[in-house]
């Protein structure tokens, strides 16, 4: 089979690599890719958003199966661009209706569902231009932290958490008034906040079954012991030691099941990765989001603990037959640690030169920001997240300390990461 991933990042890297140990993979093409995927497939330069280059793409070279990686195409409608094609049609999309990605593509939206099929989630309300006095008094009448979101697609920047009620309205105004993040504060979405400790849950779906993919915990802020601004995630590790049969069977219970029965109830049709972001709040699991893709840097410690063909899984989503596969999952720990450019999450310089001083072993080297420069042949940043480095281990701090080992022999100016990945657990 000829397939087109689409997306740039470690995600992308990890899901190409596990594509390429498939018997049944002929060509893999990705669009537009990184340095790392070009060892993998062929790096095609088109953007997962320009959906007739695509188009022209899949029917030139005999794809037969279009993967995506990053949420925007899938809120932009990739799925159903492809289903309203009479040449397309009969190509599967890995990844859900925009409907359905409007799970991820509107807080409000995703809210809205979560009350309709009650599923465990923060109380909130929501605000726009014409009602901000109304916010005002909302966050009055509220108790400190105030956890403000935009409600559209922000690259994960778009949630503000305000420790006093005066920054809380500075927010909500900069939001609303001053369209701090675009069309995407337009609304504003101010929700109760919840203390206790994070999750990533991922399901595969085809739309009438779903199974359940090895569980994670991402690292979002940039500092150590969680400080600092949020990134785009600065390190992973699976199994998390809190997500214990106990607790995966009421998140099973209570957030799963009542989510594929919504899909279901509200013709979503769902082909392709849910990633619910958990918190549990003294044992008892509640929505804080949900993501119409796999997580990154989630997926640089979760795909490769899938023994699975994953190729044979896409193509279960593609035809309705996961409920024929189980998920394999190798007990072994694996942790990532993501090396990014100085300066990230705020703006970063671009071009420095990789270099390994030693060789890698024992570990995955998952690119994300990283390009071939097409002049001189070497490989050099390309982004705020540079590469991931994930190891397998016995235990967590084993997988760790070799994906620590192996950061160390990576170089480029200004390389960061985090040294407390896992303090938590
Ligand atoms: P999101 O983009 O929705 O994942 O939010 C980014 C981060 O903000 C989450 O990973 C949480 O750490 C935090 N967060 C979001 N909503 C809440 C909430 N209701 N209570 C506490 N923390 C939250
Ligand atoms: N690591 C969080 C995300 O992918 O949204």
């Amino acid at each position: 089979m000829n397939i087109v991933l689409l997306g740039s990042g470690g995600r992308e890297h990890a899901i190409a690599w596990k594509l390429s140990q498939s018997p049944k993979l002929n060509k893999l093409f990705i669009a537009p890719g990184n340095a790392g995927t070009s060892g993998i497939g062929e790096n095609i330069p088109i953007s997962p958003n320009d959906f007739p280059s695509i188009r022209q793409f899949v029917l030139d070279h005999e794809i037969s199966m279009v993967i995506v990686g990053p949420e925007d195409p899938l809120v932009n409608g990739i799925h159903d661009f492809f289903l309203e094609d009479d040449q397309l049609k009969k190509v599967p999309v890995i990844g859900p209706v925009r409907l359905a990605a409007m799970l991820e593509g509107s807080k409000e939206f995703a809210k809205q569902f979560m009350i309709r099929h009650t599923i465990p989630t923060a109380a909130f309300k929501t605000f726009t231009k014409e009602n901000l006095q109304e916010g005002i008094a909302f966050i009055n009448g509220s108790k400190p932290p105030y956890v403000l979101k935009a409600d559209g697609l922000a690259a994960g920047k778009g949630v503000v958490i305000c420790p006093t009620a005066e920054e809380a309205h500075r927010e909500l105004y900069s939001m609303l008034m001053e369209s701090k993040f675009g069309e995407a504060s337009a609304r504003v979405v101010i929700e109760e906040f919840l203390k206790g400790i994070e999750l990533s849950v991922f399901v595969l779906s085809d739309g009438e079954t779903y199974k359940i993919l090895p569980e994670a915990k991402d690292y979002k802020k940039i500092g150590e012991g969680d400080t600092g601004p949020n990134t785009g995630g600065m390190g992973s590790v699976s199994p998390v030691s809190f997500a214990n049969k106990q607790f995966m069977d009421k998140v099973e219970k209570r957030i799963i099941i009542p989510t594929m029965e919504g899909l279901k109830k509200e013709n979503m049709d769902y082909r392709g990765f849910i990633f619910f972001g958990l918190i549990s709040v003294g044992g008892d699991p509640f929505v804080i989001e949900y993501n119409c893709r796999m997580g990154d840097p989630e997926a640089e410690s979760v795909i490769p603990r899938i023994q699975n063909d994953l190729l044979d899984l896409f193509l279960a989503v593609a035809s309705r037959q996961l409920k024929n596969e189980v998920i394999l999952t190798d007990p072994r720990f694996t942790g990532t640690v993501m090396l990014v450019s100085k300066g990230y999450p705020d703006p970063y310089e671009k071009g420095k030169v990789i270099i390994m001083k030693e060789e890698i072993r024992g570990s995955l080297l998952f690119h994300a920001g990283t390009k071939t420069d097409p002049s001189t042949g070497t490989v050099v940043t390309n982004g705020g997240r540079v590469i991931a480095v994930t190891s397998f281990g016995k235990t967590m701090k084993e997988a760790l300390e070799t994906s620590y080992t192996n950061a160390e022999k990576i170089e480029f100016e200004g390389k960061q990461y985090r040294k407390d990945i896992g303090f938590d657990l």
